[in-house]
């Protein structure tokens, strides 16, 4: 059963076969072919989500599905049923199961047990859905008339301030996986964590990423910038100290002007508008973020097509 909890678990001609789909997805959405005719998907919540959540309802019912959204306080798992047994019953009656965690190991167990495919709709580890709209949306800046994987060579993108988190473990990945150069940049005790460095060697990986302290020299004639928030969910009782430790981090207007003058800046939203990023550069020329938010929806139609041709 082939599963998409993180990118490589697609192989890098099923990723540009996503993105192929995904950009005839993007230019017929009204005429969307109904490849899950018939089916059920489960959306599983175990923290807030506004664009995953709405993206794949939507994404699901446009594919001819029915969505239905699950949140785990409200299901037996909040009282203490097993993962082992929520993933086999629950595979009885889904085609499909989109999971956001908190532990990485909830979505794994899942894809252990289902005999359904398993999204990770993100985890504390990573976030594959996203990282994976990311990269399209830049392609589609690159190469508009056919998304080509081979435009990122030579691209330089840096990745700003929790160099720690679920999203820069996404792009330690990709870097890797896609053969791009990524520049963390971030403070002291935000070094790439263990689990990432350990997925990159599970998965025969060279690393792609080098880690800094120097927002300024790190954006140097850079192509792309990419912040998320200074507080992920969960870590909400560090909230003061990673402000205060992460705001020589700031995608700013004097960083923007350091990289390519044709740069652009991304982020995955929600953001937390002069913290991690000020509202010149969000709402500026040389951001695509509401694009990218809009991509989550063709992109994982495209994903959840590919589970069920792979199926
Ligand atoms: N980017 C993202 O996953 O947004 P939500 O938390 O709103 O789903
Ligand atoms: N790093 C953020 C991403 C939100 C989409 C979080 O985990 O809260």
């Amino acid at each position: 059963m082939k599963h998409f909890v993180q990118i490589t678990d697609f192989s890098v001609e099923e990723i540009q076969a996503t993105l192929k789909l995904t950009e005839e997805l993007k230019t017929h959405r009204l005429k969307t072919p109904k490849i899950l005719d018939q089916e059920s998907w489960g959306l599983l919540f175990y923290k807030s989500s506004t664009r995953t959540r709405v993206s794949f309802e939507v994404g699901v019912q446009e594919l001819g599905a029915n969505a239905i959204v699950l949140n785990s306080q409200s299901t037996q798992i909040g009282r203490g049923e097993t993962i082992k047994d929520t993933a086999k019953v629950l595979s009885r009656y889904l085609h499909g199961l989109v999971i956001r965690a908190y532990d990485h190991s909830v979505v794994t167990e899942f894809a252990e047990h289902a005999t359904m495919p398993i999204v990770n709709g993100l985890t504390d580890f990573n976030h594959p859905c996203q990282i994976l709209t990311d990269i399209y949306s830049i392609l589609e800046r690159y190469s508009p008339k056919e998304v080509n994987l081979q435009a990122l060579e030579g691209k330089k993108v840096v990745f700003l301030g929790d160099t720690a988190s679920n999203m820069a473990n996404s792009w330690i990945l990709a870097a890797a996986y896609l053969n791009f150069e990524l520049i963390l940049a971030g403070p002291d005790g935000f070094e790439p964590k263990h689990s990432v460095l350990k997925a990159l060697k599970d998965s025969n990986l060279t690393a792609r990423h080098s880690f800094t302290n120097d927002a300024m020299a790190a954006t140097e004639n850079a192509d792309v910038l990419y912040t998320d928030v200074w507080v992920s969910m969960g870590d909400e009782n560090e909230a003061e100290a990673r402000k205060a430790t992460m705001k020589n981090y700031q995608v700013n207007e004097a960083l923007l002007k350091n990289a390519h003058k044709d740069a652009l800046f991304l982020h995955c939203l929600p953001a937390h508008l002069n913290e991690e990023v000020t509202q010149g550069v969000i709402e500026g020329a040389h951001s695509i973020v509401y694009d990218q938010a809009e991509n989550r929806l063709h992109t994982q139609k495209a994903v959840m097509a590919q589970l069920k041709a792979l199926r």
